[in-house]
């Protein structure tokens, strides 16, 4: 973060002169609890020590003048709803920049130059930090008395209103809640959430990004929440959260095949989520890691968002004793966590890395998870 922030710092200099404001969001990990939070669920993630880095300065106008550092692209957008900019990666800005405002926030015109260091594609919610971030500094600078719940909302329907995710609130609920060293047990339905220190003793927390992120036709993340949307309808509720597989069994005729598939996952994930954090606190980190390979099976053959590089890295990792794996995030590529005995760590990272070079023609990224801060000033 240090080095982007440098960086950062320089480039808003060089473009727009004299000295600015500095703000961090971090992206997420989740350690299970998938395609829970828009079924009214429980999440447990983290924030990671990648995110994003923005150098920020009210300009007196009512423009906005954006550079990704990243891609070395500027642009520039009013604040009106006519105004939204072109390039994708504006979006997130321009619809933060809306959604505070639709909710009585002031927001004028601002220069800024922001930076990232979260894979993009790798299911780590890059673009939550991204939202995050701004939605922290807007609130700061413009003194919009935003409560932190609130923040996270408007990162949400960002994504909603201006990129086209009907996205859940874990991602943005992360990168704005995180506390080092904990992750957060959150009741997406109530949005009561704990803090949960995490340091299991003698093991450690790897992500291995296949590097893949498959091209899908239509919307499949969308199609997902309108499955379960349809079958918590069939039940007569609100949400999926708290049905049972019985009251499923009772209305198989009355939905279709596929959407059986869908909420049999989802209702399976409710326990296994409670399951996991009661290993947790024994300090049973194979139980709790029987839990993460019993979701990927879920998320692979019932969900079905996850894809052969992933099932790959997931079945290497039972070959070489790893207590848990899955694939993490929305899916179709990405990342497996994975929860790894110490000692086992070495072994499987090389394994890992081998076979699936051997197999697909390059190496997956490691990453060491590092669970860190939420959105800050810098
Ligand atoms: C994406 C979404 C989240 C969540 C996960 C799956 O990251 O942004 O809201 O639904 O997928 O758990």
């Amino acid at each position: 973060m240090e080095t982007m922030k440098a960086e950062v710092g320089r480039r808003f200099e060089a473009l727009y002169g004299g000295e600015a404001s500095f703000f961090a969001a971090p992206g997420r990990v989740n350690l299970i609890g998938e395609h829970t939070d828009y079924n009214g669920g429980y999440v447990l993630p983290g924030a990671v020590d990648k995110g994003v880095v923005a150098a920020i300065r009210p300009n007196g106008t009512q423009q906005v003048r954006a550079f990704a550092l990243d891609l070395d692209e500027e642009c520039r957008f009013g604040l009106r709803e006519e105004d939204k900019p072109a390039p994708a990666w504006a979006h997130y800005l321009f619809g933060v920049c809306r959604e505070v405002q639709k909710r009585g926030g002031r927001v004028e015109g601002f220069d800024t130059v922001f930076a990232g260091n979260v894979p993009q594609g790798a299911g780590m919610s890059s673009s939550a930090a991204l939202e995050s971030a701004f939605a922290f500094a807007l609130n700061e600078l413009f003194g919009c008395g935003f409560d932190r719940f609130e923040l996270a909302r408007i990162g949400q329907a960002t994504e909603h209103n201006y990129c086209g995710v009907k996205c859940g609130i874990m991602d943005q609920f992360a990168s704005v809640f995180g506390r080092q060293g904990c992750l957060m047990r959150l009741d997406c339905r109530s949005m009561e959430f704990v803090y949960v220190p995490f340091n299991p003793a003698g093991f450690r927390l790897v992500l291995l990004d296949t590097r893949v992120k498959h091209q899908l036709v239509g919307s499949p993340y969308n199609d997902r929440r309108l499955s379960c949307e349809r079958v918590a309808a069939v039940l007569g509720r609100a949400l999926l959260r708290g049905a049972t597989l019985d009251e499923l069994e009772a209305v198989r005729d009355r939905i279709s095949e596929e959407d059986y598939r869908r909420a049999r996952y989802v209702i399976g994930e409710e326990r296994r989520v409670l399951a996991f954090c009661e290993a947790l606190e024994r300090g049973d980190g194979e139980a709790a890691g029987a839990a993460m390979y019993a979701t990927h099976r879920g998320l692979s053959q019932d969900y079905e968002v996850s894809c052969e590089e992933l099932d790959f890295l997931v079945e290497t990792a039972a070959a070489c004793g790893v207590a848990g794996s899955r694939m993490m995030g929305g899916g179709f590529g990405g990342c497996t966590i994975n929860l790894v005995r110490t000692e086992r760590y070495d072994r499987f990272i090389g394994t890992a890395t081998a076979r699936f070079k051997e197999r697909y023609g390059h190496a997956p990224q490691v990453y060491d998870v590092v669970i860190s801060e939420g959105a800050r000033r810098i």
